[in-house]
C-alpha cells in the first residue's frame, strides 16, 4: 500500500535563538518542522537519513548549542492528545511528541486525571520527556509512563518501547545511552489515575508550602497550583532570562564520601538515593564554591538557584560551556565531586 506522504518544507540558514531557551545565537544550515510522523518515513524513502545525521529538537529547553550546525535540525511538532482507554479507576492518555508538556499536565488536571501534577511547568515537549525521564517535586515521568512510539531512522521502522525497555533512571534513559541519537519519539502514552487520587506531597518544598497555606488534604489541582507557585519563585522564566533549568545533575555519592563532607559542612542538605547512596544538591555545592548569582562576561548562575546557568544576553554556546566547565572544576577542587551535565551539548 502506498499512502500519500507529505514532505516537510526545508528552511535554510535558520537562526536557532528562538528555538533554544538559553537563547544562544547559532545558525542551522537546514531546518525541518515535522508535524506528522509519516513525514519521517517520507524523508527515509528519499535517503535523507543515509545522507544526514540530524539534530532532533523539541522545545530546546535542555540543550546547549555550542556552534553553528551543518547537520539539519528536525523540530518535532507532532500534535494531539487522545484518551485511549478509560476504566473505572485509570485512563491511558496518548500524546503527540510535539505537544507542550505543561499543556498535557493542564489537560490532565482539568479532566481530573492524576499522576503528573507534580511535573507542572516543566518546559519542553512530551516527546523529550522520556529522554531524561523528567522529574520534579517527588515524581518522575516513569511513575506514570506506559509506552512510547518511535521512528527508527536507520531502518525506517516504527517501534514501540515499554517502560522496561526505556531503562529509566534519575535524569536518564536508554535514549541517552545505547540508543542515543537512534530514535525519534513520535508519541507517548501515560497511565493516569482517576479519583480518588494518590497525592505525592513528600518533597520538602511542597510540604512547607501546604503547611504555610494551611492545606491539609491537597487535591491534584492544589498540588498543580503549589508546584507552579514554587517553581515561579525559584526558577528564572526563559522568556525573560535565557536558561536551560538545572545545568548539572545532582551527584549521587557513596555514603562514606557524604559523611566526609558532612563532617565539615553540617548544614549540607542531602537526600537518600537508594542502595545506601546519597544525593547531594549540586546547587548547594556550586553556591559553596562561590558561584551563586555571580556574573562573568555574558554568563552567570541564577541569583535564587546556583544550579541554573543563565545567559545575561549575547552569550555564545562556547562561552556558556566554558563557564560550566569552570564551575565544575572548582566544585571538583573544593569537594572532590565530579558534576555531570544534565543539559545535552550539541555541536
Ligand atoms: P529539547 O531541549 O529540545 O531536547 C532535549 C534532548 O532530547 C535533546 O537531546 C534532543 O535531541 C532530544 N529530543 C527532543 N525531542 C525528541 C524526540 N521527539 N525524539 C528523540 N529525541 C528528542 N527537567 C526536569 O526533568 N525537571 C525539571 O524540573 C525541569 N525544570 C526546568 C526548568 C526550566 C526553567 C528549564 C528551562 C528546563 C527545565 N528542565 C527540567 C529541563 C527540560 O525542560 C526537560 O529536559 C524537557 O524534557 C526538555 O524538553 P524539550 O522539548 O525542550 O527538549
Ligand atoms: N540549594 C542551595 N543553593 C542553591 C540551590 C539549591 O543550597 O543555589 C539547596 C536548597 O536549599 C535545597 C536543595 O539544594 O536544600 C535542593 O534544591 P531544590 O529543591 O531547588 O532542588 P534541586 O535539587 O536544585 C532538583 C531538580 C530540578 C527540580 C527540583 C524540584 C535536578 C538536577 N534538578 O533541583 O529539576 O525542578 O529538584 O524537584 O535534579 C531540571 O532538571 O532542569 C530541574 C530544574
Amino acid at each position: 500500500m502506498n499512502t500519500s506522504i507529505s514532505k516537510p518544507p526545508i528552511q535554510k540558514n535558520v537562526n536557532l535563538a528562538p528555538f533554544n531557551t538559553l537563547g544562544v545565537e547559532a545558525t542551522a544550515a537546514q531546518f525541518l518542522t515535522i508535524s506528522e510522523s509519516s513525514q519521517l518515513l517520507g524523508l527515509f524513502r528519499e535517503g535523507f537519513f543515509k545522507k544526514n545525521d540530524p539534530v532532533i529538537l523539541g522545545g530546546g529547553s535542555n540543550v546547549l548549542i555550542k556552534s553553528d550546525l551543518n547537520q539539519p535540525v528536525l523540530k518535532i511538532s507532532i500534535p494531539g492528545i487522545e484518551v485511549l482507554n478509560e476504566k473505572e479507576d485509570e485512563v491511558l492518555i496518548n500524546s503527540g511528541a510535539g505537544v507542550i508538556w505543561h499543556d498535557l499536565v493542564s489537560y490532565c488536571v482539568d479532566h481530573d486525571f492524576g499522576g503528573i501534577e507534580n511535573l507542572a511547568l516543566i518546559p519542553g515537549t512530551v516527546g523529550a520527556a522520556p529522554i531524561q525521564n523528567i522529574g520534579a517535586y517527588g515524581v518522575e515521568l516513569k511513575d506514570t509512563f506506559h509506552s512510547l512510539k518511535a521512528f527508527i531512522p536507520a531502518t525506517g521502522e516504527q517501534k514501540e518501547f515499554s517502560k522496561k525497555e526505556c531503562e529509566f533512571g534519575y535524569r536518564d534513559s536508554i535514549f541517552k545511552n545505547s540508543l542515543k541519537g537512534e530514535v525519534i519519539i513520535t508519541e507517548v502514552t501515560l497511565r493516569l489515575q482517576k479519583s480518588p487520587h494518590q497525592i505525592e506531597d513528600s518533597y520538602y518544598a511542597l510540604r512547607e508550602y501546604f503547611q504555610t497555606n494551611g492545606v491539609t488534604e491537597p487535591s491534584i489541582k492544589d498540588v498543580f497550583d503549589a508546584v507552579v507557585t514554587i517553581r515561579e519563585s525559584k526558577l528564572p522564566n526563559p522568556e525573560l532570562i535565557g536558561n536551560a533549568g538545572s545545568f548539572f545533575k545532582n551527584p549521587i555519592v557513596e555514603r562514606s564520601i557524604y559523611q566526609k563532607i558532612k563532617a565539615e559542612y553540617s548544614e549540607m542538605p542531602s537526600f537518600e538515593a537508594g542502595d545506601g547512596k546519597i544525593k547531594i544538591p549540586a546547587g548547594w555545592l556550586i553556591e559553596q564554591a562561590g558561584w551563586k548569582g555571580k556574573k562573568v562576561g555574558n554568563v552567570g548562575t541564577y541569583k535564587n538557584q546556583a544550579l541554573v546557568l543563565v545567559n545575561h544576553g549575547g552569550a555564545t554556546g562556547e562561552e556558556i560551556y566554558q563557564h560550566a566547565m569552570n564551575i565544575s572544576e572548582s566544585v571538583k577542587e573544593k569537594f572532590g565531586i565530579e558534576l555531570a551535565p544534565e543539559v545535552n551539548v550539541i555541536s
